[in-house]
């Protein structure tokens, strides 16, 4: 059965409790939706504070440690995330990637570890400008996304209820320019194709593949209703209940044309 559509609000390192107002304005929104799955990930701060005033939104952190626990002066557990109220975890965006030297064996680390303390992931993968110049962008990030997903003997039989994929190129991350819709197409058809091969054609056919990067209300209909876009990874625009509730009601219309 298909899937709802994923809407899922990346707050990045944005946010403190004066977000709360905006948080709730999503989730009133989002009661008038109920045919899209909507979902914010603030910094961890406000996980739990946002997860005590959501009625219907998911609430996600945006990173977690790949120990269970232990001596790791500031790091954060899945365990905490999910006491905190924390349903799914985003994992290996590109930002910490970069910024946190996050390789793919490190990624798949925590997602394990994720899945084991009961949360849902979503696993973030893409490649740089340079890599799609060169035409290597789908083989980058088939290699990539094999390297960071959890083994499939890891990933339970539910993959595709506690997994999902998110496309963002990083190009297209805060720059104001979504990939082209022809580009999207290729690489979510390439990685539909990996997932079946992970999973099986029953699971690996029902895992949702969100696209992020540049989403806004003004181009949100023409990518969620892109062949195998499942929804859509938002930063920048998700940071006001009016600009994110634009998307989901974007994905709404075209839950209700189908
Ligand atoms: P953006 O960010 O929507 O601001 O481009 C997306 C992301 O990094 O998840």
């Amino acid at each position: 059965m298909a899937q709802r559509p994923y809407i899922v609000g990346n707050w990045k390192m944005h946010g403190t409790r004066a977000m709360l107002s905006e948080a709730r304005a999503i989730d009133r929104a989002a009661q008038r939706h109920m045919k899209v799955e909507v979902a914010i990930a603030p910094p961890f701060t406000l996980i739990h504070p946002v997860h005590r005033e959501a009625e219907q939104i998911g609430v996600g952190a945006q990173d977690c440690h790949h120990e269970a626990e232990g001596a790791f002066t500031g790091d954060i557990s899945a365990a905490m995330i999910a006491d905190a109220g924390a349903k799914f975890v985003i994992l290996g965006h590109s930002e910490r990637r970069e910024a946190h030297g996050e390789t793919d064996a490190l990624v798949r680390a925590k997602a394990e570890t994720a899945l084991a303390a009961g949360l849902r992931i979503i696993l973030c993968c893409g490649e740089s400008a340079k890599t799609r110049d060169s035409g290597k962008a789908v083989a980058f990030v088939r290699k990539q996304l094999k390297a960071s997903l959890p083994e499939p003997d890891q990933a339970f039989e539910d993959a595709s209820e506690r997994i999902t994929v998110a496309y963002e190129p990083i190009w297209a991350i805060g720059s104001g320019n979504a990939a082209t819709i022809a580009d999207i197409v290729e690489m979510h058809a390439a990685i539909r194709a990996l997932l079946i091969d992970l999973y099986g054609e029953e699971q690996g056919s029902e895992v949702r593949i969100l696209y992020g990067g540049s989403v806004k209300p003004e181009n949100a209909s023409e990518i969620l209703t892109a062949p195998e876009v499942g929804g859509a990874l938002v930063g920048g625009a998700s940071l006001t209940a009016d600009s994110f509730m634009g998307i989901a009601l974007a994905a709404a219309v075209e839950t209700e044309d189908s």
